[in-house]
């Protein structure tokens, strides 16, 4: 069964985020992990576990430790102890060169979209590419143009990323990060920084892209309300503990009084919000992502 039946059936079944066994497969395993600075102790033991094809939401207060775990499971820093298990890889266990061919199952879409200005949107795409790849130009051309119509960028590739909206960068990011096929996608801070409308475009975006390419998404992010739109699963960071998981229902009605308190001043209305819809773990959609 293929995971979008497979979560689907949970769902049908009363899925809470709590799904083992068989019916879905464990594809990031973080267990224990610690990290200090010194003597600040800012990551205390987290574990959780991923699932593959869904999103998983990490969300937390400032200083919570959300930028510190990401910079971990991108390689840019190494834990203090604990494990990162991607299939059966520990990735905290890879040596430097390892670590590096390990990191192209992971693609990243950086906060603010981190493209080079002085780069056209094509090349911006393509980088990924020409620095890791042996394709031909040609190959390389088909490649950008195919993934910046899939992301409904039709004829921008000549632009600067200056001459482009929030949301249209955040795509172009978003391209670039699926040049190399990860199979994880990690997103930093998606919606943070951009007007509510688009905001929401960027949750459909990253709802579609999981979609259609099959990525397992994790998110780090503060904005509740988009949370409640895209995650499967929710991990409620606070001062370097997990203290909540599940849906991000549970984070309301679940035993943990920090996080309905963190829930509660976040100042969403939890009964007006927006679900993830079972019905789009059903099936992979056919089709372009609209342009917006
Ligand atoms: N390289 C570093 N050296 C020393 N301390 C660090 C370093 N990086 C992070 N910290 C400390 O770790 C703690 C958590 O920081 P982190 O950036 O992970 O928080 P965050 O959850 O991303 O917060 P925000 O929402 O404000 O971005 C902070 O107290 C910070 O001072
Ligand atoms: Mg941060």
């Amino acid at each position: 069964m293929d995971t979008n039946a497979a979560l689907a059936q949970a769902w049908r079944a009363g899925y809470k985020g709590d799904v083992t066994g068989d019916k879905l497969q464990e594809h990031i395993i973080i267990r224990d992990l610690k990290k200090s600075f010194g003597p600040n102790e800012v990551l205390k033991g987290i574990s959780m576990t991923i699932h593959r094809g869904e999103t998983a939401v990490i969300i937390g207060g400032s200083g919570a430790g959300k930028t510190t775990l990401l910079r971990i499971l991108m390689g840019l820093e190494r834990p203090t102890s604990g494990q990162i298990l991607i299939e059966d890889t520990d990735m905290a266990a890879l040596n430097d060169r390892q670590l590096n061919t390990f990191r192209r199952k992971l693609g990243m879409v950086f906060q603010y979209s981190a493209l080079l200005d002085s780069l056209t949107i094509f090349d911006n795409v393509a980088f990924p590419l020409v620095e890791h790849t042996k394709l031909s130009k040609a190959q390389i051309k088909e490649k950008v143009i195919g993934m910046l119509q899939t992301l409904g960028l039709v004829n921008k590739e000549h632009l600067f990323p200056s001459e482009l909206s929030g949301g249209q960068r955040k795509r172009v990011s978003l391209a670039r990060a699926l040049m190399l096929e990860p199979e994880i996608l990690i997103y930093d801070e998606p919606t943070s920084g951009l007007d509510p409308l688009t905001s929401r475009l960027v949750d459909d975006l990253i709802e579609e892209t999981r979609q259609r390419f099959g990525t397992t998404n994790l998110v780090i992010s503060h904005d509740m309300a988009s949370t409640f739109r895209i995650a499967h699963r929710a991990f409620l960071l606070i001062q370097g503990r997990v203290v909540a998981s599940g849906s991000p229902d549970d984070l309301v009605t679940g035993p943990s009084e920090e996080a309905r308190d963190f829930v509660l001043k976040s100042g969403v209305d939890v009964a007006r919000l927006n679900r993830v819809p079972p019905a789009s773990l059903a099936g992979s959609r056919k089709g372009e992502v609209t342009s917006r």
